[in-house]
């Protein structure tokens, strides 16, 4: 197996096998709170989860996030994945598609993805270290053709490869490099962390060169410092600050929160366990969220059915906030007061 398909499988088990959480920080969602409405004034099933992206209607604003592909068994994992949301009319995004650009041998792992999810919208994948050093869009077109994709994400990850053993912490030219592809693409651009979250800063300097679509992959969730630190087989003694690093979802999207340009959408991942998170997400001025562990987990426990039930109770409990907050559709959601516990 080449370094690229290993690396892959070992995500997958690590994070199925070991604790790879933060481990003293959280996301930050629990700090909000909307307001009770004990007088919602509408009727629950009249309740509208639904919103448009990339030109698809989805049952309720969720990306399942992109998490693997280029080895054997990630065909049958993001197979399982895209019979859940093509089942729910969820987003779904294919990990990483270096593989797919050394060769063909597991172009399946990616193609799948299309074939049984025929109608949303897909995600192709592909590094920042990647792009820094591509010269012209030829490569991330071919990714975006092979899944069919609707966007293509980039994902910024420096922190993870600077502690990955194998890890490329080269960034210079990502700028010009999201440039070009914004440029030369077709498709938009969405640019990602992977759970070390993305600032204001950072957002405004990926808008600049005309990136519209910011997914913050706040920390909270799944440590990615901590998987490569368990990968690490040097003896060099890390510190654990770097297992805890980065900005919680909740303050990332805070920064983006006000003031933010009118066509900078913004999508909320890192650490989303249930529907009420989802919910404070878009109060929080998210247009979307996403998730990926969580609902690998439920996929390794129990199948494609578990993760169903994981993702049908997450429409619930949005829809409940709705009901609960007064909201009739996801616009009104966005719009409800929220309030911070340790602000007040
Ligand atoms: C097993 C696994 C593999 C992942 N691989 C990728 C990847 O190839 N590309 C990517 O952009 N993000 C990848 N991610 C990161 C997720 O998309 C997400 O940004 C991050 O895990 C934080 O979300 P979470 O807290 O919901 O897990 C992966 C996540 C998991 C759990």
């Amino acid at each position: 197996m080449s370094t690229t398909s290993s690396r892959k499988k070992d995500h997958i088990d690590l994070c199925v096998n070991e604790q790879v959480s933060f481990r003293a920080k959280t996301n930050g969602l629990e700090e909000w709170e909307f307001a009770h409405n004990a007088l919602p004034e509408l009727n629950s099933e009249d309740i509208d989860t639904s919103v448009s992206f990339l030109g698809h209607t989805l049952s309720y604003p969720l990306i399942i996030s992109g998490m693997t592909g280029g080895y054997g068994e990630a065909v049958s994992i993001n197979g399982a994945l895209a019979e859940a949301a093509e089942d729910l009319r969820l987003a779904i995004g294919a990990g990483s598609m270096r593989q797919a650009l050394e060769n063909d041998e597991y172009h399946e792992s990616y193609t799948i993805l299309r074939r049984n999810a025929p109608t949303v919208p897909i995600l192709a994948n592909i590094g920042a270290v990647e792009v820094a050093v591509m010269e012209d869009a030829t490569p991330a077109q071919f990714l975006v053709e092979l899944v069919e994709a609707d966007a293509l994400v980039v994902h910024t990850n420096p922190l993870q490869e600077f502690l990955q053993p194998e890890g490329e912490a080269r960034f210079r030219g990502v700028i010009e490099g999201l440039a070009m592809l914004v440029r030369s693409l077709e498709v938009p651009v969405i640019l990602k962390e992977v759970g070390a979250g993305i600032s204001r800063e950072a957002a405004m300097r990926a808008h600049e060169v005309g990136v519209q679509w910011i997914d913050v992959a706040g920390a909270g969730g799944t440590s990615w410092a901590g998987v490569e630190m368990l990968r690490r087989k040097d003896g060099c003694e890390i510190s654990p600050a770097f297992w805890d690093w980065g900005i919680p979802t909740a303050h990332a999207l805070e920064q983006l929160r006000i003031n933010r340009p009118e066509d900078m959408h913004i999508i909320a991942s890192g650490g989303i366990t249930d529907g009420v998170m989802i919910a404070k997400c878009l109060a929080l001025g998210a247009d979307l969220a996403a998730s990926a562990r969580p609902l690998l987990e439920a996929l390794k426990d129990g199948g494609v059915d578990r993760l169903r039930h994981r993702l049908c109770g997450w429409k619930r409990d949005l829809l409940g906030v709705m009901f609960l907050t007064g909201a009739a559709n996801i616009d009104e959601l966005r719009r409800k007061p929220i309030f911070n516990r340790d602000h007040e």
